[in-house]
């Protein structure tokens, strides 16, 4: 023994595989030697013996676990947090763990029934005793590390495990004496990366592969410059020994089959308190509101896997089940995060689904100034398509021109106070700008299945079509078109040159003709091959009856955008009889708007080409501004340009042949949008043949 160091051990007398509470217990029930694990934790507790003082816990029978004395609690100077198990399988191992703390003179702190903490497998100091790092996503709950800074009086550093092999900081973490680190960077989420490398700098990290990870390799047990572990590379070997420690390995497989190794089998009991240092912990805990068909609808599971997913946890504080079928139910969520950034977005997430801050019900929106025209402040609040209100001088204000992506601008004039929502560009000196995530509320229709059902759209819903149902989709949105045409609403439409490609094009054109269409988006690929096949009968050089390829072809189109740029506009030459058919002469026909957007793709461009983008997005969102219904037709650039120009409310459906690109728009979890995977040429085509057997809505709801 070389030095004043102690650990407590408990010796493998009852030790087995009994149960499975993490995944490397899976198929090992029964499967370990005791007579060999009475050998690897002999031969582990020698090598402890000879650099340090190892204490015995006595092993008590019906609690196998016990050997793993590193979940035993944390202990600081004096003061140890006892642990809290989260599986029953454990539980009974804390009375044991708490007489011994208590006949060994520690100060026994405990935490809330049902706050799991897993002791020193979840809480590492860092060597230098600078700050302790703490775990959380499996085992540990986030909640307990503020009480951890507040009892042991240190700074808290939390990080997210997120891979189920690696259940316990210990298993794949392990600070090593003058500020090196050994750990598995995988096991961890972005952010907790992020801490890290903050803290610890790259020099003194040592990253493992998974080959070491799996060995248990950072479960390790470091004295000084030695550092005992199960097994480790050469490669893992050479790289401690350039810094000036040396692996002692010492075989502990029978372990390894419950999930532990050398330090899962050790707890080290005396660990100096660093007095200068105090406590701190990033940890921030709101409590949220969330209110609708939370069962039925699923709201309130992907609220819950929103928060996990982000880095954060909660407790279910409340729930209020409806009692009716068709009755709300509502339910009061603390959710905690590692910092306050991550709080942020987490709730900005949850605004997004309706929830509520409650304290926030009571405190007004965060404003700060523009002080730079086409900047927001730090931190602003980034908009969605959900309808918004913003809750300033105690009044809950609607945010006018809902869309994607901006910022929430405050506005105060004689009229009196509104919000609406710019792009950053649009930002003034002189106007305000939400920040934060206070004093926001989104309002969600959080309708049941069985009110969605009812509503025309129904089924789409669903979300993305597969080949089988887009009949029935065509005939959904056929019925959606004429009732809006009936009713004097507003369709427009996003087209890419596949339209023309495809055949769709004379179909397209006969639903302006007939006045389903309100509005024409696209770019200047779409009306070049428009007019192309107009002028010449040819799509991208294409015989758009024989469907071969035409000799000099690829230059029809270069040749229509000259003839096009020699009248001046599209006008101009349908003015002339040069264009005689095609969807661009029904715009200009039929006094249809268009806007095309010019990209770095276009030849010409043509004269109507807007290449100006800030202008050809204003005039785009001039042209959906009170639209009822968007088709989205086989333009991945344009149509998701205009998804995120489009609040909540406006019905769209993306045709698309890549399920990727439906998906993308159909997943704003809006409830109006629908994908239809398949091609738009043979969309169009059902869409009108499906229009012309509606004589009338009326008659056809009929009969
Ligand atoms: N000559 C030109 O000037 C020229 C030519 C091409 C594109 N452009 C410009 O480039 C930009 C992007 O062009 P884009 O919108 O065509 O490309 P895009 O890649 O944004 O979208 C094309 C979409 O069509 C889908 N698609 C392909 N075949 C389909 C089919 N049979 N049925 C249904 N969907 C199908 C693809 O999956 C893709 O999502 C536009 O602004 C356009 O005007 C210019």
């Amino acid at each position: 023994m070389t030095s004043q160091i102690r650990f407590l051990m408990c010796a493998p007398n009852h030790y087995d595989v009994d149960y499975v509470i993490n995944p490397w217990m899976e198929g090992n029930i029964h499967k370990s030697s005791q007579e060999r694990a009475v050998e690897q934790w002999e031969q582990l507790h020698h090598i402890l013996k000879e650099h340090a003082i190892v204490d015995l816990v006595p092993p008590q029978k019906g609690w196998p676990d016990m050997v793993f004395t590193a979940n035993a609690g944390l202990i600081l100077g004096n003061t140890v947090v006892l642990s809290r198990f989260l599986h029953k399988e454990r539980q009974g191992e804390e009375p044991y763990f708490k007489q011994w703390f208590e006949e060994n003179g520690y100060t026994v702190y405990e935490l809330p029934k049902d706050l799991p903490f897993e002791g020193a497998g979840d809480a590492l100091l860092d060597r230098e005793g600078r700050w302790l790092w703490a775990g959380y996503g499996f085992r540990t709950e986030l909640d307990s590390h503020p009480y951890l800074a507040k009892w042991l009086d240190i700074e808290v550093l939390s990080l997210r495990l997120i891979d189920e092999r690696f259940y316990h900081l210990d298993t794949c973490f392990c600070p090593l004496a003058n500020g090196y680190l050994l750990y598995y960077p995988p096991a961890f989420d972005s952010y907790s990366n992020r801490l890290i490398e903050m803290r610890v700098q790259k020099e003194k990290r040592i990253a493992i592969a998974e080959a070491d990870a799996v060995n248990f390799a950072c479960n390790a047990v470091n004295v000084d410059h030695i550092v005992v572990m199960n097994k480790a590379s050469e490669a893992l070997k050479a790289r401690l020994a350039d810094t000036g420690f040396q692996v002692i390995e010492t075989p502990l497989t029978e372990f390894l089959k419950a999930g532990g190794a050398a330090k899962c089998l050790t707890l080290r009991v005396t660990e100096p308190v660093r007095e200068e240092l105090h406590a701190n912990v990033s940890v921030e805990s709101r409590i949220i509101r969330i209110e609708g068909h939370l069962l039925d609808s699923g709201l309130i599971n992907r609220a819950l896997d929103l928060i996990t997913d982000n880095g954060g946890s909660f407790q279910v504080l409340n729930f209020l089940l409806g009692e009716q079928r068709q009755s709300t139910s509502a339910a009061e969520v603390k959710v905690s995060a590692p910092s306050h950034d991550v709080m942020e977005s987490i709730i900005s997430h949850l605004i997004d689904l309706g929830a509520v801050d409650l304290p926030q019900d009571e405190r007004d929106a965060k404003l700060e100034p523009v002080t730079q025209a086409g900047v927001a402040p730090d931190d602003f609040y980034v908009s969605t398509i959900y309808p918004t209100e913003v809750r300033i001088k105690g009044e809950w204000v609607k945010v006018q021109n809902q869309r994607m992506d901006g910022a929430i601008a405050i506005t105060q004039s004689p009229k009196g106070l509104t919000a609406q929502c710019k792009i950053l560009r649009d930002l003034e000196v002189g106007e305000s700008v939400v920040v934060d995530v206070q004093g926001i509320r989104t309002i969600r229709k959080t309708e049941s299945r069985e009110q969605r059902n009812a509503q025309e759209f129904s089924f789409m819903s669903a979300g993305v079509s597969s080949e089988r149902r887009v009949e029935l989709v065509v005939e959904q949105v056929a019925w959606e078109l004429r009732k809006i045409r009936d009713a004097g609403g507003k369709v427009a439409v996003t087209a890419g040159p596949v339209v023309i490609h495809t055949g769709g094009g004379e179909h397209l054109a006969q639903l302006i003709r007939e006045g389903y269409v309100q509005a024409l988006l696209g770019g200047n690929a779409i009306a070049v091959h428009d007019i192309e096949q107009a002028m010449m009968g040819t799509s991208l050089g294409v015989d758009m009856k024989r469907g071969v390829a035409v000799r000099g072809g690829h230059r029809h189109h270069l040749k229509v955008i000259n003839t096009i740029r020699r009248y001046g506009s599209i006008a101009k030459a349908v003015e002339a009889r040069v264009i005689n058919s095609g969807v661009m002469y029904e715009c200009v026909r039929n006094g249809i708007p268009f806007c095309l957007a010019g990209s770095i793709r276009d030849d010409g461009p043509l004269p109507d080409t807007e290449m100006d983008l800030i202008k050809a997005q204003t005039e785009y969102a001039r042209l959906l501004k009170s639209a009822d219904m968007i088709l989205m037709l086989s333009s991945m650039l344009h149509s998701i340009g205009v998804g995120n120009m489009t609040p909540a409310g406006v019905k769209m459906v993306c045709v698309d042949i890549n399920p990727a690109v439906v998906t993308k728009l159909s997943d704003r979890g809006s409830v109006e949008s629908v994908g239809v995977v398949t091609d738009v040429g043979l969309f169009l085509s059902l869409l009108v043949q499906q229009l012309q057997k509606l004589t009338s809505p009326y008659t056809a709801k009929v009969s």
